[in-house]
């Protein structure tokens, strides 16, 4: 399976996010992380800046929203240009809604489960959505370790998705470098967020080759 690669911005200068962006237009997205200091305990960004950065991205951006209410705040986020919207299972109200809506809106949809989240009562939101980020970090922060613990997961979430005959791809986050990915990978996930291995790299592109490589299993 080929793998997708998606720097997370948070480990980005945000004083300079433009440049930023272009030092990941090798990538396959851009993984913006929006987080509302309720769901987590971290304040990022909110539609505005989100707005402009599909505009200057040089790749498709990917959306992971870490806020309460994604029923009531998500859909703006696929109307703002956004290529992929991914809400938390733990925070919606109504997900097949939600992801329906979200799909009406032209945006792929994805669903998130912390690290603690089990997947099996999500299953039947498969048949709605395009991707399931597993976390592999506990949400809110870059730079934390990956949670070897989440691999079963990874690995039920991949099985599930084979059994249903679905092409929905298995995303992982938190904690994935050059050590992490190929376990990741050989788990079962397609899709990669990196940002303080791709972020903290003297150089982005090959950084992101490199983990491209090391996830191609
Ligand atoms: C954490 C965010 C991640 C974060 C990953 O809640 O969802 O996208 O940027 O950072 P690293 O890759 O440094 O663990
Ligand atoms: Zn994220």
């Amino acid at each position: 399976m080929s793998a997708l690669i998606a720097p997370s911005i948070l480990s980005a200068d945000f004083m300079n996010l433009e440049s930023e962006l272009r030092r990941i237009a090798d990538a396959d997205f851009a993984h913006v992380d929006v987080m509302d200091n309720h769901f987590v305990p971290n304040l990022t960004l909110g539609l505005p800046v989100f707005e402009r950065l599909t505009k200057v991205s040089p790749v498709p951006v990917d959306a992971h929203l870490m806020i309460e209410d994604p029923d009531r705040w998500a859909p703006a986020y696929a109307e703002a240009g956004a290529a992929s919207v991914t809400f938390h299972a733990e925070a919606a109200r109504a997900p097949v809604r939600l992801a329906r809506e979200l799909r009406r809106l032209g945006s792929r949809a994805g669903v998130a489960l912390r690290p603690a989240t089990p997947v099996e009562p999500f299953l039947d939101l498969l048949a709605e959505v395009d991707m399931i980020l597993v976390m592999t970090v506990e949400p809110g922060f870059g730079g934390q370790s990956f949670i070897e613990g989440t691999l079963p997961k990874i690995r039920r979430a991949r099985r599930a998705i084979g059994e249903s005959g679905l092409d929905v791809w298995v995303q992982v986050d938190g904690g994935i470098s050059r050590d992490t990915i190929d376990r990741a990978a050989d788990a079962g996930a397609n899709v990669f967020v990196a940002g303080s291995a791709v972020y903290g790299a003297d150089d982005a592109s090959a950084e992101i080759a490199t983990l491209r490589d090391l996830a191609s299993v």
